[in-house]
């Protein structure tokens, strides 16, 4: 194997997250693909539980989608910070470090929840965070700890980490889902955001690691979204009789623990690489709204069923 996880034959795929959201549709996507793969069963803290799994799948390529993300979110890590710094740092940059030693590639898919609207990027200007751009939210414990351990993977040569924000499948009752998540709240805020539609970015995420590309990658669709924008594609498509309520940001602090981040990520990295990535509003309509449009009354029965309304 030649440096940073080009081959000359066929890849081998080693994936963390096994049981997570992210990990299981990578498995699926590559199983589909026909490529080989197989499953991690080391935690990322474990050196010597990674390197049996090293020895045991003989990977060119890691893809990791373990981490600590929070359940029922993100407010879980204000209150398990130990926890939280041993698999997002420690385990994070075990993990790094052993593909490094092996001259394994590693993607990994990290987040984009680590800047925030500011002076310099205000709200609405068009103006988005580069891969060179510093971090400016820490607001909440999860995005503090990914925002230090980004600053840290860059060092590594052999690493490329994807920054996903608000992924999004055509699932609209998956609980992980942001628009099922947005359907679901009581009241939204409205605030224009990048975001990650998984099924047109996930198989470009196998692509990169096939081209042994490193760094950092805003790994989102071009532009941004409303909330209230996929609100109304979601009337649009599926339920002309949708209504919801927003609610300012000072009104959300109310039922948070920790406040969020809300951002526009710049895409030129991503698009360089894959032209025909789609804008965020029309990857939304090919991949998740008129795929539910065609099958409109099951969706709406699952939905209603879901909101209890
Ligand atoms: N979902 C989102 O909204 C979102 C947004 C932006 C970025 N991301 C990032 O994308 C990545 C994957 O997210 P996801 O939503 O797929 O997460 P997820 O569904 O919560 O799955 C997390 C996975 O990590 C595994 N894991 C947790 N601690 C581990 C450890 N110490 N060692 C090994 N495996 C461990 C879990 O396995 P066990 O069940 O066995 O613990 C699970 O398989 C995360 O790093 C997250 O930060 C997610």
């Amino acid at each position: 194997m030649v440096a940073n996880g080009t081959t000359s034959s066929q890849p081998v795929f080693l994936i963390f997250g096994k049981s997570g959201w992210i990990g299981g549709l990578i498995g699926e996507m590559l199983k589909q693909q026909g490529a080989k793969f197989d499953y991690a069963n080391a935690r990322l803290e474990d050196r010597t539980g990674i390197l049996a799994d090293f020895e045991r799948v003989k990977p060119t390529h890691v893809l990791n989608a373990a981490g600590l993300t929070g359940r029922p979110n993100v407010d879980w890590c204000e209150d398990h910070k130990l926890e939280t710094i041993r698999v997002n740092v420690l385990g994070m940059l075990n993990l790094a470090d052993l593909c490094f030693s092996h001259n394994i590639h590693l993607t990994t898919y990290a987040t984009g929840c680590i800047f925030h609207y500011d002076v310099s990027f205000p709200e609405g200007s068009g103006k988005g965070f580069t891969e060179l751009d510093t971090p400016n939210f820490t607001g909440s414990y999860y995005s503090h700890t990914k925002a230090m351990v980004e600053n840290l993977l860059k060092e590594y040569p052999n690493v490329l980490v994807l920054r996903v924000r608000m992924p999004i499948v055509a699932d609209l009752v998956y609980p992980r889902n942001f628009i099922t998540k947005i359907i679901k709240y009581d009241k939204i805020v409205n605030i224009p955001n990048s975001m990650t539609v998984l099924p047109e970015l996930l198989p470009m995420s196998i692509e990169m690691a096939k081209r042994g590309l490193t760094g950092i990658m805003n790994y989102t669709n071009p532009g941004c979204i409303s909330h209230n924008e996929i609100m109304e594609l979601y009337k649009q498509y599926i339920d002309p009789e949708f209504t919801w309520q927003n609610f300012n940001i000072e009104e959300q602090a109310k039922v948070i623990k920790a406040p969020r981040s809300n951002n526009l990520l710049d895409t030129k990295r991503i698009e360089g690489e894959f032209p025909e990535i789609l804008p965020i509003k029309e990857s939304l309509i090919k991949y998740v709204f008129e795929p539910n449009a065609k099958q409109r009354d099951q969706v709406l029965a699952s939905v209603k069923q879901m909101r209890g309304r």
